[in-house]
């Protein structure tokens, strides 16, 4: 019979009472009295801790000295129902083997109720607490729950590059790729750099988005999906920007804008569903600690249809509502994080899609309108994150695209490949993309991008 289980096996199997088992886990605390000791363990394989109730008399004391808050142990006893509250089992030890102990002098989790702030300083070891246990417990559910809400649609998982040759994208500044010596650059004689002799012969940088490569593949596949990562380089130093992010970018042929937005708000609300259902322990202690809204918002936005109205009526609600703004509202301006979480927030009190942007504030590749003003564009607005997902009807009339490629000096030797795709059985296609450090933001509640993603890429930020 097994001998070896894991914590989330002990909370959910009540026929393990009576039974001799061993735990491999981390000691979250010790109480100790005189006869005896309870040490909480927790192995992260579920919110829930097992207490330990260890007999004083039957272990060398060295060792149960060494038996401290953070030091890996293996203890073998008897399940039983426990005496005390907040647990169904507990494990009276018959023997603890110390794999490695966290000196209680210099362990930085020594104590409880330390800020999000310093742990984030020691990334390394923030996984060990209750909050970075739920919420990267939940980032892998979300995961898992991203592809299984494809694979039930019949969608393809396309990986899409990570090193790409084209900066068409215009998404923002990109990081460079090369292996170039770069105390010795080769220059042209005009002084530019060589990038014939780069590794690949040509300028490349990292992906900001799989976008251009999975219409490539949607308009063979039909409906596929990525969800990889991808880089941005901007600097802007927020709660809600990272420089390395994972998207998720579904692209369809044979969908239009309303095809598009049906599928994005059905895909949120699937998550955020499955959230609600797989990961209620977790959700419930970051309810608790954080946010007393948390669960009740995702209900909400599990329950409730998404307004949609197109951005020119939204630039009227901004100017009817008589509020002072920041950055002033005007027909054309892109809309500031304040301008989406007033509409939000405040004026429908509810998630929001917003479509048929100015043109000139929207990537190239979107279908433009008959008014020649405005582009199918779509933004997916949430409670207190502003925009979650960002996509569109593409452009799929080979001269209207390449009038918009000209228009806007992309070079056609980054961009021959993809206007091909509108010479050959050019179809209409539709996609998005969900950021999903943004998703993970609204699902936990976590205020701050840094503490959704396991190491953070910011300015001036990779140490771990
Ligand atoms: O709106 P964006 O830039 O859209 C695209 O990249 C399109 N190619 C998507 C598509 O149509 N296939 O980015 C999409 C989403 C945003 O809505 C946001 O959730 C997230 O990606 N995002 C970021 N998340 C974290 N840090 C950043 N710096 C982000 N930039 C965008
Ligand atoms: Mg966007």
């Amino acid at each position: 019979m097994k001998a070896k289980y894991r914590i989330l096996e002990v909370v959910n199997t009540p026929s393990l009472v009576g039974k001799t088992i061993t735990i491999n886990a981390w000691v979250r605390t010790k109480r100790e009295s005189k006869n005896v000791a309870f040490v909480a363990l927790n192995d992260g394989t579920v919110f829930d801790n097992l207490q330990v109730v260890i007999d004083v008399q039957k272990f060398d004391e060295e060792l149960l000295k060494n038996i401290s808050t953070g030091a890996g142990v293996g203890v073998t006893g008897k399940l039983v129902e426990s005496q005390g509250k907040g647990q169904a089992l507990e494990m009276v030890a018959d023997s603890i083997v110390l794999y490695g102990p966290a000196d209680p002098t210099t362990y930085p989790l020594q104590k409880k109720g330390h800020s999000l702030e310093f742990l984030r300083e020691i990334a390394h070891l923030r996984f060990r607490t209750n909050t970075f246990g739920a919420v990267f417990r939940i980032r892998h559910h979300m995961a898992f729950a991203i592809h299984q809400f494809f694979d039930n649609k019949s969608f393809k998982y396309l990986h899409a590059p990570i090193i790409t040759g084209s900066d068409a994208e215009g998404a923002g500044e990109m990081f460079h790729v090369t292996n170039f010596d770069l105390d010795h650059i080769p220059r042209t004689e005009d002084g530019k750099i060589n990038f014939s002799e780069d590794f690949f012969g040509k300028e490349t940088n990292l992906t900001v988005s799989g976008q251009l490569e999975g219409e490539l593949a949607a308009l063979a596949l039909s409906e596929i999906y990525t969800f990889g990562p991808t880089f941005r380089a901007e600097n802007s130093n927020t709660s809600r920007h990272l420089a390395e992010f994972w998207m998720i970018e579904p692209e369809m042929a044979f969908y239009d804008i309303t095809d598009n937005m049906d599928l994005a708000e059905e895909f949120l609300k699937y998550l955020v569903n499955y959230a609600l259902q797989n990961c209620r322990k977790d959700l419930q202690f970051l309810n608790d600690m954080y946010d007393k809204e948390l669960i009740n918002r995702l209900e909400r936005v599990v329950q409730t249809p998404f307004v949609r109205l197109t951005y020119s009526q939204a630039m009227d609600v901004l100017l009817q509502s008589g509020k002072k703004f920041e950055f002033p509202v005007k027909w054309g301006v892109d809309l500031q994080s304040e301008h989406e979480r007033f509409l939000v927030e405040e004026h429908f009190k509810n998630s929001v899609i917003l479509t048929d942007y100015p043109r000139e504030i929207k990537a190239f590749y979107m279908k433009q309108n008959d008014d020649g003003k405005t582009v199918k564009a779509m933004d997916v607005l949430f409670p207190q994150i502003g925009e979650i997902i960002g996509g569109s009807q593409r452009e799929e009339d080979y001269d209207k695209l390449l009038a918009r490629i000209n228009e806007m000096g992309i070079p056609h030797k980054d961009m021959w490949w993809y206007l091909e795709t509108r010479k050959f059985g050019s179809v209409p296609h539709s996609g998005f993309g969900l950021g999903f450090e943004r998703l993970l933001l609204f699902v936990t509640g976590m205020k701050n991008i840094r503490d959704v993603i396991p190491f953070p890429r910011t300015p001036q930020n990779a140490e771990f």
